[in-house]
């Protein structure tokens, strides 16, 4: 990946840093979300718990389909989830009302995938910028301070101060997302969402709103709920990782341990289909084949939902639901958890 970015934040870039879970920013447990209606009934979220800690980046990962905006959406407070918990520094954001919603609102914005579609044509730099203002008025109460902060923010993702009155079609797509990402920092939030962010963009163009996002992480602390089928931005960017399969997450661990040593066979299918990767999780010299099509969400095999296509499928994968396995639990107790849902995991 580059590591220069054009007009760059100054500030040391530390890489990556470890979340602290004592009181995890984020904590959603058991949450599931279905649409529909009787037979046209699906579940696109189903049981899944997550954990995000304060200055901590989580990599969400998994094929189309499988439920990742709508547990984003959940996460954003836009979806109600049917069962479950969402906590947010100990609060369920479900429970707020009149001004406590408006202020939890601040505190976890998102950034598209679209910098085209999701701004304003209508709109300059600064304004798209400074609208999030417009109904947090509290924040900048006057017109010179939120002038000042707009330029802040501008520098602070590698613009220039003279992009301030310049309209989207004015620029890249790369710019055009660092716009998106500056009016998501306009409210000061403690989580960002971020839905597919460089999967718009071109190859070395997505490095460097990569850099941005990371570099913004170490020198505000925000955290990332970080969205994209591509498992190699996922890699250069998360602390965890959590791998879903049609709406349940199948393995979870630090982004070392799940890409290192994967012990979901569809893990390591994914990642043995991504071209950019290693698979040292996959059977030495073999390529695994991610054969077939996901299954219909309106018919989810029984047992193992991904035994349609695992090619270590056993009669018991069918027969019940797998369990979940960790991996090196009891050598390093105070290591993060890395666990999976399978009869036979890989070996690693
Ligand atoms: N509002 C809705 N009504 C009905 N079904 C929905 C709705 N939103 C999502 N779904 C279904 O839920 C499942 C999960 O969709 P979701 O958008 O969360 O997947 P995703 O992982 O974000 O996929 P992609 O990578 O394509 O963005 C899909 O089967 C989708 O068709
Ligand atoms: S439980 Fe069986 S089918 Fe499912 S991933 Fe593990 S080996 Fe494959
Ligand atoms: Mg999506």
């Amino acid at each position: 990946m580059a590591e220069n970015v054009p007009g760059k934040v100054s500030g040391k870039v530390s890489g990556k840093v470890s979340g602290s879970f004592g009181t995890p920013l984020l904590d959603v447990r058991g949450v599931t979300k279905s649409f529909g209606h009787g037979r046209r009934r699906l579940t696109a979220v189903d049981g899944v718990d997550l954990r995000v800690g304060h200055g901590e980046t989580l990599g969400l990962v998994g094929e189309s389909g499988c439920g990742k905006s709508t547990l984003a959406r959940v996460v954003l407070g836009l979806e109600r989830p049917d069962a479950g918990t969402v906590r947010f520094d100990g609060t369920d954001p479900f429970t707020l009302k009149g001004r406590e919603l408006l202020a939890w609102r601040r505190r976890v914005q998102m950034v598209f995938q679209d910098p085209f579609a999701s701004l304003n044509a209508r709109m300059s730099a600064a304004d798209l910028i400074g609208e999030p203002w417009r109904t947090h008025r509290d924040i900048l109460p006057t017109a010179r301070e939120r002038e000042r902060r707009v330029l802040e923010l501008l520098s602070l993702v590698g613009l220039r101060e003279s992009d301030a009155h310049r309209y989207p079609n004015e620029f890249s797509g790369g710019q055009r997302q660092r716009i998106g990402i500056a009016r998501a920092l306009a409210l000061e939030p403690d989580l960002i969402v971020c839905d597919e962010p460089v999967s718009a963009l071109d190859l070395s163009v997505q490095a460097q709103v990569l850099n941005v996002l990371s570099e913004l992480r170490t020198r505000l602390g925000v955290s990332y709920v970080f969205i994209s089928h591509d498992l190699s931005v996922v890699r250069y960017i998360s602390d965890r990782v959590a791998v879903m399969y049609l709406g349940k997450v199948i393995e979870h661990g630090r982004a070392d341990d799940v890409f290192d040593r994967p012990l979901h066979p569809y893990t390591a299918a994914l990642m043995s289909a991504a071209p950019r990767l290693d698979v040292s999780g996959a059977p030495p010299g073999e390529e695994i084949a991610l054969y077939g099509e996901i299954p219909s969400p309106y018919g989810i095999p029984s047992g193992c939902r991904f035994r349609t296509r695992c090619w270590k499928s056993e009669p018991r994968c069918a027969a019940t639901a797998p369990p979940a396995v960790a991996r090196d639990a009891t050598a390093d107790p105070g290591r993060e958890p890395h666990e999976g849902l399978c009869h036979f995991p890989l070996d690693g």
